[in-house]
């Protein structure tokens, strides 16, 4: 491949970078006052407005033929058609298929495998709905009241984002729980308020070998046979999640509770599959038939718009322009919803794991910069903590607002002032506050000539920091599950355009046979050498401070 910086579209984008980076967004709105209606797309009921961008037409134009320079239409067409375009795995990212609604038969290796999507989406939501209706009794006879789904990274983020997001649909009756971390506290601080006669368990794996889940898998059903007594009807409250069959049965999970995960799904794409098990429990088959709907939309959206047109296309764009012209190393996600207070967690998985990555298609390292460092937060709590940067630190972080525009259980004094927040802030990111009204304001508080001067280099907002907004009517299923595929397929198109494949995740790798090796230096007492120095001397503090009971060590 052609190196990307050496590209036509790639030079061209650089040399308009140098020539329009002191462009500033205040004056192209002063310019075109359609500039909304310009840089602006809607989906159903999502407005995403990219206006206050700092970007211009020839921005935009340049910018897509980078995408076309990319292939990025037959990259497009590879992803939904099956392609094994993960390529260090040998496998085809197929994520799109388990929202297909469409009658087309979905081709992989020469097997139409709708059916066995559709299947097991069946088998989930038989069970599902089972457990919903009360007609799934546990070992006493009792129905279930609470499901705790064990794992972590896609097997968790994902069905915990959304049962959060979707929350004013779940029954008020059953509780869903999530456990992922291998702090016991986490475990415990669960398990310790349910009974072991009215809990199902989730195991949410696709290797069933993620230390984290194994062991918190163990701790559940230690829980459960401490409880019961013995493990006879552990079917009744138990149940996996997996790509890995044999390793579930081996745990003791009956066949009819295994739900098999496919090998082309990958754990951060995955809430689509048998590991939203959890989601359907909340919120019900057709809540759920709706969130894959949404993200179907999105996916004809995303396969049949043109490029200028298409929003995870655009998405995609705006972040290669801050990323690799303007060097901005971080991007933020701000939700106004507090039910999508997980969103930004989840949105981290989905694009650093995705493209964190300095190797590329060909197993070269790359001369420019991938994946960007993504964190967020609710908007209006980080407003009141981090947003100081965003408006006055010396780095660019563009970020994406998302609101709704009714809330479910609307207030209005509530909504109408979080949604002035919302406005307010975009406003002032862009438009910033020049030294001619710092100075004015100052003047209007009647401050003395040599206080005002004082004060005035703080008071100064240089704007020009870009925002993307998400206006959608409200929360529900469909606009979620079509807010995620944007995001998604946002990271696929920039793994395009950076030449790596952004479905393994290799780097995550290394920890983990490290740590394997680690836990079993951590059986005795003895002192350890084989390491660094500071991580033998990490290891021998821990090992001289910890309690000297020796059930600790095992
Ligand atoms: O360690 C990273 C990772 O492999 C993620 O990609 C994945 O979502 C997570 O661990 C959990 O993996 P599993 O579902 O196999 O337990």
């Amino acid at each position: 491949m052609t190196e990307l910086q050496q590209t036509p579209a790639w030079l061209a984008l650089e040399q308009h970078y140098r020539q329009n980076k002191h462009l500033h967004m205040r004056d192209l709105f002063d310019q075109d006052e359609n500039r909304f209606e310009d840089f602006s797309l809607n989906l159903n009921d999502i407005l995403y407005d990219y206006s206050k961008n700092r970007v211009t037409d020839t921005t935009m134009t340049l910018l897509l033929t980078l995408a076309e320079q990319s292939d990025l239409s037959r990259w497009i067409e590879r992803l939904f058609s099956g392609d094994k375009i993960n390529h260090t795995e040998h496998r085809a990212a197929l994520h799109t298929a388990l929202r297909d609604n469409g009658d087309e038969p979905i081709m992989l290796d020469g097997v139409d495998i709708a059916p066995e999507i559709k299947e097991e989406r069946a088998k989930v939501k038989k069970l599902a709905e089972k457990i919903r209706s009360r007609e799934w009794r546990g070992v006493t006879g009792q129905a279930i009241t609470d499901v705790v789904n064990i794992g972590i990274g896609g097997s968790n983020l994902g069905p915990l984002m959304v049962n959060e997001a979707l929350r004013p649909y779940s029954l008020h009756d059953l509780n869903v729980h999530f456990v992922s971390n291998l702090d016991e506290s986490h475990i415990n601080g669960t398990l310790e308020y349910l009974d072991p006669k009215t809990t199902f368990f989730i195991i949410a794996s696709k290797s069933f070998m993620t230390q984290d889940t194994m062991v918190n898998a163990e701790t559940a059903r230690q829980w459960y046979v401490d409880g019961i007594g013995n493990d006879d009807n552990i079917h009744k409250h138990f149940s996996a999640v997996t790509a890995n069959l044999t390793l579930a049965r081996e745990f003791g999970i009956a066949d009819e509770n295994i739900f098999k995960m496919s090998d082309w799904v990958g754990g951060r794409y995955s809430l689509w599959s048998a590991i939203g098990l959890s989601i359907v429990i909340a919120i019900g088959s057709d809540n759920f038939d709706e969130l894959l709907a949404g993200a179907y939309e999105v996916d004809q959206h995303f396969r049949e718009a043109p490029l200028a047109e298409n929003i995870p296309v655009i998405m995609a764009l705006l972040g290669v322009w801050y990323n690799n012209f303007f060097d901005a190393q971080a991007t933020a996600v701000l939700p106004y919803d507090q039910h999508l207070h997980r969103f930004a967690a989840y949105m981290q998985q989905v694009d650093m794991e995705s493209n964190g990555k300095y190797v590329d298609r060909e197993g070269c390292e790359v001369n420019y910069t991938t994946g960007p460092v993504l964190f967020g937060e609710i908007g209006i709590s980080g407003q009141h903590a981090f947003f100081q940067l965003l408006h006055q630190g010396t780095k660019l972080v563009p970020s994406d607002i998302l609101a709704p525009i009714f809330s479910f259980r609307c207030i209005p004094r509530h909504h109408r002032a979080l949604m002035s927040n919302v406005f307010a802030q975009t406003e002032a990111l862009m438009r910033g506050k020049t030294e001619k009204e710092a100075r004015a304001e100052l003047e209007r508080q009647e401050l003395d000539q040599e206080a005002i001067e004082a004060l005035l280099p703080y008071k100064i907002f240089p704007g020009n920091r870009p925002t993307s907004t998400f206006l959608f009517d409200t929360l529900t299923p469909r606009t979620l599950g079509s807010l995620i595929a944007m995001y998604e397929h946002k990271v696929f198109v920039q793994g395009v355009i950076w030449n790596i494949n952004s479905f393994d995740q290799w780097g995550v790798e290394l920890g983990k046979q490290l740590a394997a090796t680690i836990e079993s230096e951590l059986n005795d007492a003895e002192k350890i050498d084989t390491h660094d120095s500071s991580t033998n001397g990490l290891i021998n503090h821990y090992k001289q401070r910890r309690p000297p009971s020796k059930s600790l060590y095992k």
